[in-house]
């Protein structure tokens, strides 16, 4: 099931009683955080809300908790168990080479379907409907300020679209942006996302940066989010850039995805709404935007140039600091008339992001898979903000199986970051803290079972030795082997058996107990 915009997402949410409309009067300014935040803990995650009496912006409305409980997660991704994308995944992971004609013939509606993964670019669209080159002030939109100590107003939901100078290949990553005034906001693509490699890339091209250790260095500071001033020559040059707000819920969700950087998220979105992304050209930069979008920023940010962002209350529960980011310079504004502007806020834990997460490990399952077969489940509790712990059964088969998962795990993409992982064995269900919690205190020898290492840590990580470096644990909960240096008897787990629970059954009833 496609939407195919923004307002026939609202409207569906609506239709399934998920939308509260909201008509008092209220501010961009902390109110509409704490009345989502409050909202966002109560059963299951609340409505979305769409405010449409926001302080001081007439005529504009406010979407916000989108994506914010199980139920909306996968009616924003039309299904009706999350395990149906990681099985559609599957599938096409799975596939043979076709022997014969047969095969390839029942292969056909398979590829009829990938068809429907790439990205139309269409001549016109909504997103268009007023176009402003000169006449705009980024704080004509309803941005908030999310909470007290936060440096200012923050772009929280927006589609950051960029294009990789070696590839032609386009990103889309969910990067918040710190409005500094009518025309100029921080981008805050932290150093390890595709967006900052792709800035890097372009000071690579402009030759500012030679292959020097040193310059290196420099180059990584200069991306932003370096947590030190760049020394030295500054390049020059810049690189274009387009944001979109308010897109489908498909293609906002998909910024989110920790994709391989080759692949397009564009396509992503097709692949998870079935349908292909309408993108159109953009007036003043070399980029296509999604044809739908309710708004869309023009605009590039300079080689040469950073500036301090944050602090921004973040993920974690806790301010992330102020570092140095690229700005952003807008160069055109296009919307549509009466624009719904689309945002979040992120703060202790569960907020609209921890649904998203857990949409995320569902759906990256069967892809981990593809490198480490034995894992059987995974958990990242919402509590722990996804990268500070992951729990993850695996079947055993050798002697040292569960650190060869781990040092797998911290080579797999964003999930470098993952700070603790706990491995049980395959008969632990981890979706179960408590049982995750007996296993790992019963079965460790701390000493001999806790692995310790070092590497890149999340920038949000407040605790690190450095910004973005830190170390790691992986916790080996796993049944110990002789064939591991364990010679003790490993004792059985208490079950009662089933012919005594059968006749407790038949009986409980009389006992009067309940
Ligand atoms: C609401 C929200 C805000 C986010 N803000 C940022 C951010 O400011 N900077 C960042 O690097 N990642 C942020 N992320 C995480 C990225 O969107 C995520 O790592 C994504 O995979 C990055 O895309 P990329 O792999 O294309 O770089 C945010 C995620 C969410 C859900």
């Amino acid at each position: 099931m496609a939407y195919d915009d923004l307002r026939d997402w609202i409207s569906a949410l609506d239709r399934a009683g998920e939308l509260k409309r909201i008509r008092a009067e209220v501010d961009p300014i902390l109110e509409i955080t704490e009345i989502t935040d409050r909202v966002s803990k109560s059963t299951n995650g609340g409505p979305a809300l769409l405010f449409e009496n926001v302080k001081g912006y007439r005529g504009w409305h406010v979407l916000i908790n989108q994506f914010g409980s199980a139920r909306r997660m996968k009616l924003a991704l039309g299904v009706d168990s999350l395990d149906e994308i990681a099985n559609r995944i599957h599938q096409f992971l799975d596939v043979k080479s076709p022997e014969g004609l047969l095969q390839k013939i029942k292969m056909l509606p398979m590829l009829a379907e990938m068809g429907k993964f790439f990205p139309k670019t269409v001549s016109r669209g909504p997103c268009k409907e007023v176009i402003r080159r000169d006449e705009f002030d980024l704080l004509n939109m309803p941005v908030l300020q999310c909470w007290p100590k936060d440096a200012g107003r923050f772009i929280t939901l927006p589609c950051v679209i960029t294009r990789d100078p070696k590839t032609g290949k386009r990103n889309v990553g969910m990067y918040r942006m710190q409005v500094y005034d009518a025309r100029t906001a921080g981008m805050h693509w932290q150093r390890q996302k595709v967006g900052a490699e792709h800035y890097r890339e372009r000071m690579r091209a402009a030759g500012s940066a030679s292959a020097s250790p040193a310059a290196a260095v420099d180059l990584m500071a200069r991306s932003g989010g370096g947590a030190i001033e760049p020394e030295g020559e500054r390049p020059q040059g810049k690189m274009e850039v387009a944001v979109a707000i308010g897109t489908e819920p498909a293609l906002t969700f998909a910024a989110v995805i920790p994709a391989p950087p080759d692949v397009e998220e564009f396509m992503i979105a097709g692949f998870l709404r079935q349908k292909p992304v309408e993108l159109v050209k953009c007036e003043t930069v070399d980029l296509e935007v999604p044809a739908t979008a309710e708004i869309v920023l023009e605009g590039y940010v300079n080689l040469d140039e950073l500036r301090t962002e944050g602090p921004f209350g973040d993920h974690t529960g806790f301010y992330s600091l102020e570092d140095l980011y690229p700005v952003f310079h807008v160069t055109c504004v296009t919307h549509r008339k009466s624009p719904i502007y689309a945002t979040t806020i992120v703060g202790k834990p569960p907020m609209e992001d921890a649904w998203m997460g857990k949409a995320i490990e569902r759906i990256f399952l069967p892809l981990m898979r593809v490198t480490l077969p034995e894992i059987v489940d995974v958990n990242l509790p919402v509590e722990a903000v996804f990268h500070n712990l992951m729990i993850v059964s695996i079947r055993k088969s050798y002697p040292g199986h569960a650190r060869k998962v781990m040092n797998g795990i911290w080579a797999m993409g964003q999930a470098m970051f993952t700070k603790c992982i706990v491995v049980v064995d395959e008969d632990c269900d981890v979706q179960n803290v408590r049982e995750v919690v007996l296993r790992v205190a019963n079965h460790i020898d701390p000493e001999r079972d806790i692995q310790f290492t070092l590497g890149p840590v999340d920038s949000l990580d407040h605790s690190s030795r450095l910004p973005n470096f830190g170390s790691k644990m992986g916790i080996d909960a796993t049944r110990k082997w002789p064939t591991e240096g364990f010679t003790r008897p490993w004792p059985e787990e208490i079950r009662m058996d089933e012919a005594t629970r059968q006749r407790v059954n038949a009986m409980w009833k009389k006992l009067g107990i309940e």
